[in-house]
């Protein structure tokens, strides 16, 4: 009899797993897909380990769970600097004064704060009332149309006179000339790819892939004392209260025989005659040497039935149905659900480590 049977093995699954162990209990993981990492996980084409669920960056504040993760693998000094190309033309984000440099030739922060202030003040005095003045009215219209627009009306399907002010609450301006988009004080790739980072967290534990646990759970709940469910919540209860929604994403990988294609790992694609948002070329993450490279062209899709669920939709209707299975779990006693499925959440990956970590530690020592 496993102690715990812990259903996925992304981070959540993962750490969990790897936390039940270290206190002695007996545990085993099973896996939906034919491989572990969840989302994280990464397909070797000719030595460049790929992204094949998106690119993941993983970034920090939290020393802690930096050093948790250290122990399983060591990080490379990777610094996430996407660039944007716009009507022909290359800029640095996030917006910062490389890139204010690149828009209108301004050299001093004083000269780039006037532009910003005399062109964010076309809606002053009116509550903006959809995603374009709202955009404008925090970055002004050059930075708008140049970088904003188009990127964000492929992103949602819709004119951004149509899309809600919300969507956009800030917009970071950097008076600096700093391109590194993350503000955190640690971030990096795993030297050899994310899966080491699983492999080694599941070191010693028996995992099975290949197999859904709600095609049998009868079978696996006599087998086990308790649950881990880190799967989408709504499957898990039949979808008796209705279906969560999702936003997808569609990914079309590229063996390139050349050994740099764009010189960056991420280039975002703003113009909408690119139908894709973004290419990422995966060997930068990892200052490849290979011969060969591996680019990805990210394409915003509706969701349809089986797609992969990437996006969670948190708007009003579908919290409130979330909150709904939310109170079904109650009833569930021996069942622990976590992670970005289960919990209907848009979690980053250090954050779903904390998540792990803290709902390990409050079972584990209670029990
Ligand atoms: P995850 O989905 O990884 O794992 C759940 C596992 O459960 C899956 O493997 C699934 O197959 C399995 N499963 C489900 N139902 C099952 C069943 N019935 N039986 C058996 N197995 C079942 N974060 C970040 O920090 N930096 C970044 O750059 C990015 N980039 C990024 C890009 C994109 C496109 C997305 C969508 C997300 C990111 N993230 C990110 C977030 C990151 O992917 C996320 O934090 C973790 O992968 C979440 O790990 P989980 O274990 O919660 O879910």
């Amino acid at each position: 009899m496993y102690d715990y049977l812990i259903v996925g093995s992304g981070l959540f699954g993962a750490v969990f797993a790897h936390q039940a162990k270290l206190q002695g209990r007996k545990v085993k993981v099973i896996e939906r897909r034919d491989h572990i990492g969840g989302n994280v996980y990464c397909e070797n084409i000719e030595g460049i380990n790929v992204h094949k669920y998106g690119a993941h960056i993983f970034h920090t504040n939290d020393k802690v769970i930096w050093d948790y993760v250290n122990q399983f693998v060591e990080f490379n000094r990777y610094t996430n600097t996407p660039m944007a190309l716009s009507k022909g033309k290359l800029y640095n984000l996030p917006f910062n004064m490389n890139t204010f440099n690149q828009l209108w030739g301004v050299k001093t922060p004083a000269e780039a704060k006037e532009m910003i202030f005399r062109q964010s003040k076309e809606f002053s005095g009116k509550e903006p009332s959809n995603l374009e003045e709202q955009a404008i009215s925090l970055v002004g219209r050059d930075v708008f149309e140049t970088l904003i627009k188009e990127y964000t009306e492929k992103q949602w399907g819709r004119d951004c006179k149509d899309l809600p002010a919300f969507i956009i609450k800030r917009l970071p301006l950097r008076y600096t000339f700093d391109n590194n988009y993350f503000n955190d004080k640690y971030q990096g790739i795993p030297i050899g790819g994310y899966n080491k980072l699983i492999e080694n967290l599941l070191d010693g534990i028996e995992v099975e892939t290949g197999v859904d646990y709600l095609d049998d759970r009868d079978k696996w709940n006599s087998l086990a004392k308790k649950i881990v469910y880190t799967g989408p919540i709504d499957r898990f209860f039949n979808y008796s209260l209705g279906k969560l929604d999702y936003r997808s994403l569609r990914f079309e990988h590229q063996l390139l025989e050349l050994d740099n294609y764009q010189g960056n790992a991420v280039v975002n694609y703003i113009d909408k005659k690119y139908e894709f948002t973004r290419i990422i070329e995966h060997k930068h993450f990892e200052f490849g040497k290979q011969e060969k490279t591996v680019i990805t062209r990210e394409y915003p899709k509706e969701f349809e039935e089986g797609d992969e669920y990437y996006y969670p939709v948190n708007d009003k209707k579908n919290n409130s149905l979330y909150i709904g299975y939310k109170s079904l779990r109650e009833n569930c006693v021996n069942v622990i659900f976590g992670g970005r499925l289960a919990e209907y959440k848009y979690y980053d990956m250090h954050q779903v480590i904390a998540s792990a970590l803290n709902i390990a530690e409050k079972e584990l020592i209670n029990e």
